[in-house]
This record gives structure tokens, C-alpha cells and sequence, in this order.
């Protein structure tokens, strides 16, 4: 698939990154928990590999809750990482991740400093709503250090814990072909950068396969006849559905697939995750040997 590349940016975001990583203790990485492997960026992994890392499972209002429990437990499994969900909606988000990074880097006998943490993640994934639920009516500070520049926000949650913000965009690396529909999908990738009917029929691909009973509930479709359908019957389908009709009562594919993305990013199709550790193994093999 062919999703727009922006070296550039990356290239200002590594040299930030990089420098900030010199002066914090350890580094949160937002995920998306509908899409927790292919919201994570590869090149943070190798910048802060020396690093503690919480990893936020963010809007798992959205997600699988059994899944997102599942890959809790594979983040968790990893050395020196904790992992945590959380939504927008937590009124004691910060609270809970301030102790899943005190639980990493624990406070040293006699010592008095402050936790200096930096906090990544790629865009859409829910990072800003995140920061600003967290601080409340309290308005971001920004640091007067040298060397933080303006973009770059030091949030005071508490007075012993120091919240960086990342200077500049994290874009995704696209690894695997799947994480590539599975951001479009989720919004994450730009409307330009990608073909909106075919990002739909890969993700109704996905859903008639592991959550069929949530799509026929969701567009009525008779139980026993829609169990066959493909791909693109459900798009007719859910066309014919949401009214996504051209002149003559044909359906407008087009419409139907903005419905259907609409639909799942909204989470209007059920709680979904459309990865799971063992999936994304798979994919990652088959990727490896093409
Ligand atoms: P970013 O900084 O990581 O780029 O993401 P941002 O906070 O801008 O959030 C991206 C979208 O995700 C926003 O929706 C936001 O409301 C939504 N969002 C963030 N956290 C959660 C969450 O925990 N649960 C759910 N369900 N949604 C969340 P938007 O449609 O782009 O804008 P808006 O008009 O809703 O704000």
C-alpha cells in the first residue's frame, strides 16, 4: 500500500529525541490499543533502548478488552517494561501512570529528584487529549531550561514527576503490510495518503473473519446468508444500509467505505482490536520472507 513517507520530519524528530533522551530516566510510549503493534514506532525502540518504558494502551474504550489484556501482558513480558490501558475518559489517568512509571524507576534512598520522563507517540493515538485530560483546568507550563525549545512542553503532573513532551512528529513506520491498513483504518494515516475503499474492504476483510457477530448486528444482515459474504458484499451491503446510493439506487463505493471507516473509528461497529501478539508474529514472519 502505498502510504506517503516524510523523511524530513523524521529526520528533525530523531535529532530531538535523541537529545531530550540524554536528560530523562525513562520514556511512555502512547499506543493505539486497537492497533498496539502498529502504532508503535521501531525507531523509539532503538533510540530509548536503554531506557524504562511504559507503553499506554490509549482508547481502549475503542478496543478488544480481552485482547488489549493479552497484549498487556505481552508488553509486560518484555525487559524493563511496564504497560498500562487507559481512555480519555479516566479522570485518574495520571494518577495510574505515574505509579506504572514509579514502579519502573522507584524512588532512590536520600535521593530528592524529580522523575524525568519523556512521552512519544505517533500521531492519532490520542497523545494530547491524554496530556491535557490529565492536567485539567491546570494550563501546560513550558520549561524555561535551555535547550527545550518552545514546541517542546515540560507538564508538571506532580512535583516529582517532570512530563516531557516530544518535539516534532513520530510518524509510523509502515513494517508490515497489515500495520499499513490497520493505521489507515484507524485514522492514523491521512486521508491523501491512502484509498479509502480499499482500506474498507481490508478491514471488512478483518471483521467478517474475527467479529462477525459484531458486523451483523451492527447492519442488520441476516445471520446465516451474511456468514459467507465477501469483502465487498458487506460494502454493497453496508451501502445499501447507510443509504450510500448514486442516481438509479446503485451503490456509491466510495461512501460506503467513508460509512464503514467512519463506523469502526467511531466505534460504532463494537470494541476492536485488529491485531493480536500472535497475528502480528505471522505477519511480521511473512514480511521477513518476502
Ligand atoms: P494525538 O495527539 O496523538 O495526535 O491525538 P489526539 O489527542 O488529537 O486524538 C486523536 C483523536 O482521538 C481525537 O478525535 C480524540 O478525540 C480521539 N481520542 C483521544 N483519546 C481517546 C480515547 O481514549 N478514546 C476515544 N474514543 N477517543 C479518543 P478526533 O475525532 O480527531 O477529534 P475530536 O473532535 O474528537 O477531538
Amino acid at each position: 500500500m502505498a502510504i506517503q513517507w516524510y523523511p524530513g520530519h523524521m529526520h528533525k524528530a530523531k535529532k530531538a529525541i535523541t537529545e531530550r533522551l540524554k536528560s530523562v530516566d525513562m520514556v511512555i510510549e502512547v499506543l493505539d490499543a486497537r492497533l498496539p503493534a502498529s502504532s508503535e514506532n521501531p525507531l523509539l525502540a532503538k533510540l530509548s533502548a536503554d531506557k524504562p518504558k511504559l507503553k499506554i494502551l490509549n482508547k481502549q474504550d475503542l478496543a478488544d478488552a480481552e485482547r488489549t489484556e493479552t497484549w498487556l501482558a505481552e508488553f509486560q513480558s518484555r525487559a524493563n517494561t511496564n504497560a498500562i490501558a487507559l481512555d480519555a475518559s479516566d479522570r485518574s489517568a495520571a494518577a495510574k501512570m505515574i505509579e506504572a512509571c514509579r514502579k519502573l524507576v522507584p524512588h532512590r534512598k536520600g535521593i530528592d529528584k524529580p522523575l524525568r520522563v519523556l512521552i512519544c507517540g505517533i500521531p492519532n493515538v490520542g497523545k494530547s487529549t491524554l496530556i491535557n485530560g490529565m492536567l485539567g483546568k491546570k494550563s501546560a507550563k513550558t520549561g524555561n531550561e535551555p535547550g527545550i525549545t518552545k514546541a517542546e512542553q515540560r507538564l508538571f503532573l506532580a512535583d516529582d514527576f517532570w512530563l516531557y513532551d516530544t518535539p516534532g512528529m513520530l510518524w509510523p513506520k509502515i513494517i508490515v503490510e497489515e500495520s499499513g491498513y490497520n493505521l489507515a483504518a484507524s485514522g492514523a494515516v491521512g486521508r491523501n495518503a491512502l484509498d479509502e475503499e480499499v482500506v474498507a474492504l481490508e478491514l471488512l476483510d478483518y471483521l467478517r473473519r474475527h467479529y462477525l457477530p459484531q458486523l451483523q448486528a451492527r447492519y442488520q444482515a441476516d445471520k446465516d446468508a451474511s456468514s459467507h459474504w465477501r469483502d465487498d458484499e458487506w460494502l454493497e451491503w453496508i451501502g445499501k444500509k447507510r443509504g450510500a446510493l448514486l442516481p438509479g439506487g446503485r451503490i456509491n463505493h466510495q461512501k460506503a467505505a467513508e460509512n464503514t471507516l467512519t463506523d469502526f473509528r467511531d466505534g460504532q461497529i463494537g470494541r476492536i482490536t485488529l491485531e493480536t501478539p500472535h497475528q502480528w508474529e505471522i505477519w511480521l514472519k511473512k514480511a521477513r520472507q518476502n
